[in-house]
């Protein structure tokens, strides 16, 4: 697959992936694809953990659904994102960033304003919405046929410090690239962030992948061959929607915005395919 398209196409895989193992042969040109992304001073301060052992995914996805079912009815993982959730394709392409919960069942849709009100995580309990996203995020995780931990270098990465946002710039150069290569192998990819949102269930995962004290677990991930058929989880969300280049870039200085020329140039990115700005 060439680049551009691999750029097109890469997109967060909310849904199931295929049953399959993913082949040996994918799996190491993930990570040498990876390790060729750039580090200061060519550290190259990652270590990837491959996860294939059922049972093992089984614990994982028991401890991530758990953790999503804890925030949410805490309320205050909601409270902290919460200016990014979007319920309408207006208010969507209005904004050109966060996540539209497109798939909600009807019986929910009149609640979406309780979201902003300060007792979110109650009533997110009491609605039932803690226990769906925590199922939904259990079933997903436990029957992906791979998942993925990247831990980082402590000797690196040390947070408030130069070289914790050295280590967190490499670490964004290799998950991109392994979200591109997984594209061209027609393989999907999702983050499952919320056990490291969660002090225990982070402790509980690094016990579980036996992480040394030497390295920080940073990432997790789910993947697997992409499945066309895939039913949609219960409550789901896209995030196709991209604020317009000329509002993203200056030119020169933060006081001037791109020639007009530059601004009104043909997009090589989009031409001949459809422009994803429709949420
Ligand atoms: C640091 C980070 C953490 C993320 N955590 C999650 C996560 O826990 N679950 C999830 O489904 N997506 C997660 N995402 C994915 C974003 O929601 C997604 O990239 C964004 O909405 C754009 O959608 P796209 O990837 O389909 O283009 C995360 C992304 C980043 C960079």
């Amino acid at each position: 697959m060439e680049l551009l398209e691999a750029i097109r196409r890469r997109k967060t895989t909310n849904t199931p992936f295929r049953p399959d193992r993913v082949s040996d042969e994918h799996k190491r040109l993930l990570i040498e694809a990876a390790s060729r992304a750039p580090s200061h001073f060519n550290s190259q301060p990652w270590r990837f953990i491959l996860i294939e052992d059922k049972a093992r995914i089984h614990q994982i996805a028991d401890i991530a659904g758990d953790a999503m079912k804890q925030l949410m009815n805490e309320g205050a993982f909601v409270a902290r994102y919460r200016r990014y959730f979007r319920f309408s394709t207006e208010e969507s392409m209005a904004a050109g960033n966060g996540i539209y919960v497109d798939n909600l069942p009807s019986v929910l849709r009149p609640m979406v304003k309780l979201i902003f009100s300060e007792q979110v995580g109650t009533m997110l309990s009491r609605l039932g919405v803690s226990n769906i996203l925590g199922h939904d995020q259990r079933r997903i995780v436990r029957d992906a046929p791979l998942l993925m931990a990247i831990a980082l270098d402590k000797q690196e990465y040390k947070p408030g410090e130069l070289s914790g946002l050295y280590a967190s710039i490499t670490l964004g150069a290799v998950i991109q690239t392994l979200w591109l290569v997984t594209t061209a192998l027609d393989m999907g990819m999702q983050f499952i962030s919320t056990p490291l949102e969660v002090p225990e269930s982070k402790a509980r995962l690094v016990t579980l992948l036996k992480i040394p004290d030497d390295y920080e677990l940073v990432a997790m991930f789910r993947m697997g061959y992409k499945d066309p058929a895939a039913a949609r989880n219960t409550i789901d969300w896209t995030s196709n929607q991209r604020k317009h280049f000329a509002e993203l870039a200056r030119y020169n200085d933060w006081d001037t915005p791109l020639p007009e020329e530059m601004a009104s140039a043909r997009s090589l990115l989009w031409e001949g395919h459809e422009m994803p700005n429709q949420p």
